[in-house]
């Protein structure tokens, strides 16, 4: 079977000031000087989007932010449009996180509606999809996110560079991962079921593993198949610990 690039992607969330920035340029210099074996991008906060955007521009690492609203401009206090995300340089989006859907009350509706928004700002949306641990120790981990697959992609996905994010709530920041035919079982039913939404065009993209990690774990995880490359937390703020990760690929 064909494989296809990976996308290691970092998302930074509510951390990272300026000095961040030596962490970004650190990033950019060791990609320049020894290129990275698949796509790497960093999701810092909307704050330092165009900070990070200007630090890596001409090298290899792309840019992202970690929600979008789904207007594009407005009265809308505190959002951000897609539209601003690409002006300021970034070129992905993170939608339906968990922290997003659990502590901002996002629906799958909600996500598929940002991803339309930012399909239309010429973003690519790394959608994020994942269960509880009450979840999965009910059994219902597939089911689960199998739906959120579902409701979560808009129909109208046909042909556009997207990615999916496999994150178990449970692993998210703990330093616990699901075992590697756990992983495989959920990719498998998550490629399922974006192939019952979208067709042909749920066939390719790639679907991303996140949650706890790191790079003493990332060689394993990333040859598990369907696993299209992974979705990093805390490993990320720290290039150093990125790279790691980036050169398990
Ligand atoms: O979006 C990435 C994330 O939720 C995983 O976080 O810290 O477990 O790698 P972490």
């Amino acid at each position: 079977m064909k494989q296809s690039v990976k996308l290691i992607a970092g998302n930074w969330k509510m951390n990272g000031v300026a000095g961040s920035l030596a962490e970004a340029e650190a990033l950019k210099q060791a990609l320049d000087a020894e290129p990275a074996a698949c796509r790497v991008a960093v999701c810092p906060p909307a704050t330092l989007i165009d900070r990070v955007a200007t630090t890596v521009k001409g090298g290899a690492v792309e840019v992202g932010g970690q929600d979008c609203h789904v207007e594009v401009c407005g009265a809308f206090t505190g959002c951000v449009s897609a539209e601003m995300l690409t002006d300021a340089g970034a070129s992905l989006v993170i939608l339906g996180h968990s922290e997003r859907r659990a502590g901002f009350g996002e629906t799958d509706a909600d996500v598929a509606a940002k991803t339309e928004a930012a399909l239309a700002a010429g973003l690519e949306p790394i959608i994020c999809v994942g269960e509880t641990l009450e979840q999965r120790q009910a059994g219902d981990a597939v089911a689960v996110v199998s739906a959120q697959v579902t409701g979560s992609l808009p129909e109208s996905l046909s042909g556009e560079a997207f990615a999916v994010a496999y994150e178990p709530v449970w692993a998210i920041g703990t330093g616990l991962t699901p075992t590697l035919e756990q992983i495989e079982e959920v990719h498998g039913a998550v490629r399922a079921a974006m192939v019952a939404r979208l067709g042909e065009g749920g066939r390719t993209a790639p679907i991303l593993y996140g949650g706890s990690v790191k790079p003493s774990n990332a060689a394993e995880i990333l040859k598990v198949a369907e696993v299209g490359g992974a979705l990093v937390g805390g490993a990320s703020l720290k290039a150093a610990d990125f790279l790691g990760i980036i050169r398990a690929v």
